[in-house]
């Protein structure tokens, strides 16, 4: 049977409306840098001291050229205290495709107690955490306006750790000793700025609590830090939407800093934090490359899982070609002149139609005083106790419009404990046509002024049985 293309699946077979897409999390067919690459690909390809390489077995730990290039990129653009040594930078298959691997290399299914996922979560980690073995171990931990509620996170690791003591659970079962590895008793996994799904960023304070509380408790945490080069004034009205300097260290800059870092005196090394960055987001997820920073001794170790053992970091080919496209700034450039401007604009335009049609229906949006705002979604929180299957499945028949329910991002298995539930969707302004995020957004006020008015007048019986019906089929 011929597979159906996503586009063919998406948004309602009968409505004359053309469909609006605020689901889909992709960049826009016209942000791809194509000729960008097209002239970094021709340069190594026809060179043969880069081309012969790009096109056979590599390294462990990647191109050596890409490390060299990615570390003085993020060295310019987080400027931590001390520079970024290409040591501490392992090429990888993307953020997804590194999860998987951080977990074979760091974590025992059994030994390792629980994964701890900030909440509401990307979802499709979830399944990577499944493959490792932590099925039944994935526990939400909710947010405040700050971010991790770090006491809630503090007592659910004590209770795990006396559970642990309780089952003898002392050391790996599963997992042998390797000397380029040690096994974490927790992870903790977060997108601590413009987060997908919640929008938000969690503060420096946040950050440095939530590193010491990982060293406390022998925790690994996995930041996906695959939205902080896309970012712009939080103001509306700016003018200038390029910001070449992050506003925040990441936690793995946190890590390298805070109480004499990470490879303080007496401490093994490894360090208690790592950051999966990716070039999905800022060149095209296609590329299917990224990369991992943490302490040296945690970047060779991530190089050693045995699928890069064999053969080498994965992607190599497209390493390279980014490698050269950051060599003399390009990649960059096109950052700062291009990316930055566009997702700004089209953020710009979509707030503002929400601010117009949403907040006044009891909308909110999340973090409303920061200064520097970015990524590709927004996270709205519905009024009157709306569902977000609901809404998206009305949005969906009534209006062609699609959004993602706040239900999908709830961590499978604990959904039921205050702050791991969302009446919620999110709108993605990166991947639709710029011109239709506002009619987007009108359309979705439409939807929900109706279901309030139904609420008002207690007929909101079919709304709910359509949305538990069909609820989730359509989305990834
Ligand atoms: C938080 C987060 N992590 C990871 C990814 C996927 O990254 P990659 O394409 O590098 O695997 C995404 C993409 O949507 C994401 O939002």
């Amino acid at each position: 049977m011929m597979q159906q293309a996503f586009s063919d699946v998406v948004g309602s077979a009968t409505s004359p409306k053309k469909l609006i897409n605020l689901l889909r999390g992709w960049p826009n067919t016209t942000l791809l840098p194509t000729s960008l690459l097209d002239k970094a690909s021709h340069n190594v390809l026809t060179s043969k001291d880069e081309g012969i390489p790009a096109m056979l077995y590599g390294k462990d730990p990647g191109d050596p050229r890409l490390r060299t290039n990615v570390a003085s990129w993020l060295t310019k653009f987080y400027q931590p205290p001390n520079p970024i040594a290409d040591q501490r930078i392992t090429i990888t298959g993307g953020a997804s495709q590194n999860l998987a691997c951080l977990l074979q290399v760091f974590t025992d299914p059994v030994y390792t107690r629980n994964v701890w996922i900030v909440s509401p979560a990307y979802m499709l980690a979830f399944r990577i955490f499944d493959d490792g073995g932590f099925q039944r171990k994935l526990r939400a931990i909710p947010e405040d306006d700050q971010g991790i509620d770090i006491e809630y996170l503090r007592g659910e690791i004590r209770k795990s750790e006396e559970k642990a003591k309780a089952d003898g659970n002392n050391e790996p079962l599963i997992k042998p000793t390797r000397p380029w590895s040690k096994i974490y008793r927790h992870v903790i996994y977060a997108v601590p700025t413009f987060s997908n799904p919640s929008f938000k960023t969690m503060t420096l304070r946040r950050r440095e609590e939530l590193v010491r509380l990982a060293r406390e408790y022998d925790a690994l945490i996995i930041t996906d830090d695959v939205y902080d080069f896309l970012q712009w004034p939080a103001s509306l009205s700016a003018q200038k939407l390029s910001l070449e300097k992050t506003a925040l260290p990441r936690i793995v800059d946190v890590d390298r800093y805070l109480d004499g870092g990470a490879e303080r005196e007496g401490a093994d090394g490894f360090g208690n934090s790592c950051s999966n960055g990716s070039f999905s987001k800022i060149c095209g997820p296609g590329l299917r490359t990224g990369w991992c920073e943490g302490t040296n001794k945690f970047a060779f170790g991530v190089s050693q899982a045995g699928s890069s053992h064999s053969g080498g970091a994965p992607s190599q080919l497209t390493a390279t070609f980014l490698a050269e496209a950051l060599e003399h700034g390009e990649l960059q450039r096109y950052v700062y002149d291009v990316l930055q401007p566009s997702y700004g604009k089209r953020y710009q335009r979509t707030m503002t139609a929400i601010n117009k049609e949403l907040v006044p229906l009891g909308v909110d949006v999340p973090q409303t005083d920061r200064e520097v705002v970015g990524g590709y979604f927004i996270w709205l929180t519905l009024p009157g106790s709306l569902k977000g299957a609901v809404v998206a499945q009305r949005a969906k028949d009534d209006e062609n419009v699609v959004v993602a329910q706040g239900e999908m991002f709830e961590v499978p298995g604990d959904t039921e404990r205050a702050g791991t539930h969302f009446n919620a969707v999110r709108v993605c302004f990166a991947w639709e046509e710029e011109e239709m995020l506002d009619e987007g957004i009108e359309r979705l006020a439409r939807v929900i002024r109706t279901l309030l008015d139904e609420q008002h007048t207690g007929d909101d019986s079919h709304s709910e049985q359509r949305a538990t019906r069909e609820s989730a089929k359509d989305f990834w």
